[in-house]
């Protein structure tokens, strides 16, 4: 179900006013002599006062006049307003705020529908009156709850049908006029009392919940296309689409049936490249009941599906299926707000019986294409396709869809038959599964994690330019991505190590060549995205391709080593070692823009990125008094990626020696010590002798930004921080103000800046934990990183069994699990996290070249055994298990090894 508005009660939900209405009916009850009690008390909540009053008197023996009575309740009103005059903004219950600020960023209309006529008083003194769309001026309306009227009221009055709102109250009599206006039902408080709500939360603290419902949508993906729908499968508002390389290709694709809203709906399956959802249309005036089952999938540049319509009464019935269609062709920049939208000549359609085409030429002179086919005819209503289905009981009318995309003059996918279509995806899906490691542990969580990593990861393999490229995340960033598809090929190493191959060709093939302030492109430098929209094609954005990125060629040369020691692939070394020697001459150069010995960034363009590590918003380099630092920053984590990068490099000249044996004798050695350089000084100037922690970064001044941050987790990871201060960060890391229980904070909790609704400011990033993880096992803190991976395997079976982009950063002993609101699912390096903890656990060491391979595993608590196949050094598959047995890890190979 999709939802567009929600509706606040006031007493009792936004604020603890309630208490304020038992007290003063408390006092004049008491003055009247009569018993009043909190049983009494609670079914006035959400009554109006004249009601409320005829409720008391029902424990008097006096019958009053209607004078009487309203005199009555006008002094019960003074004794209240006297009580709210106490009110203050901090009386804003809690939740409330966290919930309004993300349905504000979700584009979600809010009102207040309060049965009492003190609510502006109320909301003002609160002070957050003119936060909501809309209050229901409660003097106007005729019936009080349980009557619907004041919902339906807010309703229409911020536009939004009732069946698309979900109302939240802490009276039962408040459920039941939610209920009775069709909306979906919130209640805060006693489920007892709250029986009749759809949902019933302690208070609001737990606001994640209504989040959830909210921002239920189903994306799929495969490749270079994606779809995002509401959960029936339309496309309606302007967050929804159908993309492909940047463009929006359908911009509506909305099913109704008669014109009516469904009932219900259900996703029964949702896999990456699939999804089915059942939804019932019924009226509730006649016996009609419509199901339809909708079952879509992506293959090769072409979208299916299918559609059953089933009737389930007892009489023939005639329905008017229609499918609303419009492709606008936005650039996906205009879509997510970042650009405004200059666009080329409008859409063109051509509309005939079997098919509907959609044509744009942009700016960039580029014709974009979406040829939309119906396997029935079809007539149309001006945007609406109309298929007429005549059913007799128990029988189905079924139709197909194809909607087909091309940009340029690539040619039209040919369409196959939907079930054909539909195996040979779950063909491939199939293959890439063998194609990588298998992983099977005596935990059900962690498998259906991993075999959900493995299918994500697929999905968002992007076949570009003839290369395997995991696109960063879905649905902002569907393409390759330096930093991201880098970090993404690290982790996956142990299970494909063919993803890093395709990314370091890729990354290599678009290796900056000149200085351009614009794109921030420098000679040796490694892209951070490149986009293919209008938009980048016009240059209005200057991403075809960007280099604001500084990790991402130190990460390049990390990587590059890696993919060696569990390849042994001499000859594609051999093939890298221009680029390889192009991006180091960079990190030298380019990289240390000051020439200090540390990488340290300041963007050349004001349309670049102000901060160019992973952490890339505004505000993500702050000192501990929550001051931005200012630019050029040298970040923490890439000073261990250099460092990293420098080791690396050294070890493979080392190993090319016999190319240009003097020569490179030279390098080896040169650079060895300038990594011990880095090193050393790194200390010396990250170092906080006073926190016992290293600083997140140095500023122009080349003072530390003090903060206690997750980056110099990475170091660990790199291999640059000296053991005892090792010991002293990843104490920390684990320690609960940077832990949250679902794992590792971006920031300590302690810090100004600390929000653990932020982007990078105390948000937890599970690809942040697993880097850490690594670092953890690379220096044998083995308790730090079981806690780490037992804290990121709870978090996963919140998310419906996978790793979201990020999550917030609250405490686990205080608030549940937060998803934040707009991060991306499927996301590349958060898909390849549990491989990274996997390889972290495994302690496992590979030089394929030697034909090494060991483990120095240590089990989590959740895991007493581990079985991995196919396992890939270099040509050889390997095939071990590791078991827990009477407390102590053993492993032992199959075979290989
Ligand atoms: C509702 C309260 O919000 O408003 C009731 O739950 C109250 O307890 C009703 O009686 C009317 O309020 P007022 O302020 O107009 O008397
Ligand atoms: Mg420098």
């Amino acid at each position: 179900m999709h939802y567009g508005g929600v509706i606040f009660d006031l007493d009792g939900v936004i604020a603890d006013t309630a208490r304020f209405h038992y007290e003063a009916w408390k006092k004049l009850a008491d003055e009247l002599g009569i018993y009043f009690d909190k049983k009494t008390n609670e079914r006035l909540k959400g009554i109006g006062r004249m009601e409320s009053l005829d409720i008391i008197l029902e424990n008097s023996n006096i019958s009053y006049t209607l004078e009487q009575k309203k005199y009555y309740a006008e002094k019960k009103n003074e004794y209240y307003k006297q009580f709210i005059q106490t009110l203050t903004p901090d009386d804003v219950l809690p939740g409330v705020k966290e919930l309004m600020e993300i349905l504000k960023r979700k584009g979600i209309k809010t009102a207040v529908a309060s049965a009492s006529k003190n609510a502006p008083t109320v909301l003002n003194k609160l002070g957050i009156a003119s936060e909501f769309d809309y209050i229901v001026d409660a003097s106007r309306i005729r019936k009080g709850k349980p009557d619907p009227e004041l919902f339906l009221t807010a309703a229409i009055n911020i536009g939004v049908e009732p069946s698309e709102c979900i109302g939240i109250e802490d009276s039962a009599a408040g459920i039941e006029a939610i209920k009775r206006a069709g909306m979906f039902a919130v209640g805060v408080g006693d489920p007892k009392i709250l029986k009749k709500a759809d949902m019933v939360l302690k208070d609001l603290k737990d606001y994640g919940k209504i989040v959830d419902i909210i921002c239920e949508n189903i994306t799929i993906n495969n490749d270079r296309i994606f779809i995002v729908t509401d959960g029936k499968g339309n496309i309606k508002e302007d967050r929804y689409g159908l993309f492909y390389k940047d463009t929006r290709f359908l911009s509506k694709y909305d099913l109704e049936i008669d014109g009516k809203k469904p009932k219900l709906s259900k996703i029964t399956s949702e896999k990456n490249f699939l999804k089915e959802i059942s939804i019932e249309y019924k009226e509730d005036d006649n016996d009609r009941i419509l199901q339809m089952y909708r079952k879509s999938f992506i293959y090769e540049n072409t979208f299916y599906e299918s559609f059953v319509l089933k009737n389930c009464g007892l009489k023939t019935e005639i329905a008017n299926v229609t499918l609303d269609l419009d492709a606008d062709f936005k650039d996906i920049f205009d879509v997510r707000g970042f650009a405004g939208g200059i666009y080329g000549s409008k859409p063109g359609v051509q509309r005939e019986a079997r098919q509907v085409v959609f044509e744009y030429t942009g700016l960039d002179g580029v014709l974009r294409k979406t040829t939309v086919q119906f396997n029935q005819d079809a007539r149309y209503e001006k945007n609406k396709v109309v298929f007429m289905a005549e059913l007799p009981p128990n029988k189905v009318f079924t139709f197909e869809v194809h909607v087909n995309v091309t940009v340029g003059n690539e040619k039209k996918a040919t369409t196959l038959d939907f079930y054909e279509g539909l195996k040979t995806v779950e063909k491939s899906f199939n293959e890439w599964s063998m194609e990588c490691a298998e992983v099977i542990t005596d935990n059900e969580r962690f498998n259906s994690l991993y075999k959900r990593s493995i299918e994500d990861l697929r999905s968002l393999l992007l076949n570009y330019e003839g290369y395997r490229i995991p696109a960063a995340g879905i649905p902002w960033f569907a393409v390759p991505f330096g930093r991201d598809s880098i970090v993404c090929a690290v982790q996956s190493l142990m299970i494909n190590p063919g993803i890093a191959r395709d990314v370091l060709l890729l990354a290599a093939k678009y290796q900056g060549l000149k200085l351009d302030g614009r794109s921030e492109e420098e000679p040796g430098k490694i892209f951070h995205e490149i986009r293919e929209g209008e938009f980048t094609n016009t240059g209005m954005v200057p991403f075809g391709p960007y280099y604001g990125t500084h990790d991402a060629t130190p990460l390049f040369l990390v990587l590059l080593h890696k993919y060696y020691k569990w390849t042994g692939d001499i000859e594609f070394l051999r093939k890298m070692l221009p680029a390889a020697e192009k991006a180091l001459e960079w990190v030298i150069s380019y990289g240390d823009r000051d020439n200090d010995g540390f990488l340290e960034y300041m963007r050349a363009d004001e349309k670049g990125f102000t901060n160019q590590g992973w952490k890339d918003s505004e505000d993500s380099v702050r000192a501990s008094d929550g001051k931005i630092a200012s630019p050029p920053i040298a970040l923490a984590e890439i000073q261990g990626y250099a460092y990293d990068a420098y080791m690396g490099m050294a070890e493979l000249y080392k190993i090319l020696k016999d190319t240009d044996p003097g020569n490179i004798k030279d390098k080896v050695e040169a650079l060895k010590n300038k990594a011990a350089a880095l090193r050393r000084n790194f200390h010396k100037a990250f170092w906080m002798e006073d926190k016992k922690y290293f600083a997140e970064a140095l500023d122009r001044n080349k003072r530390q930004v003090d903060s206690i941050t997750s980056n110099p987790g990475h170091c660990l990871w790199s291999g640059i921080i000296d053991g005892v201060y090792a010991k002293y960060v990843a104490d920390r890391l684990i320690s609960p103000e940077m832990f949250s229980g679902w794992g590792i904070r971006t920031m300590s909790s302690k810090e100004a800046a600390y929000d653990p609704e932020s982007y990078h400011n105390g948000s937890v990033w599970p690809h942040d934990n697993s880097l850490i993880a690594l670092g953890f096992s690379r220096y044998g803190f083995w308790e730090h990183l079981k806690v780490v991976f037992d804290a990121l395997l709870e978090a996963s079976a919140g998310f419906h069994g996978r790793l979201p982009e990020l999550f917030c950063g609250y405490d686990k002993r205080e608030r549940p699990l937060t998803q934040y609101p707009v991060a991306c699912s499927p996301q590349a390096w958060a898909a390849a996290s549990p491989f990274a903890l996997l390889e972290a656990i495994l302690g496992i060491r590979v030089d394929a070249q030697k034909g090494i391979v060991s483990l120095d595993p240590t089990l989590p608590d959740s895991i007493n055994h581990i079985t991995v196949k196919r396992m890939r050094v270099g040509e050889k598959l390997y095939d071990f298990e590791v078991e827990r047995k009477n407390g102590k890890v053993e492993y032992s190979f199959k075979k290989g090894a």
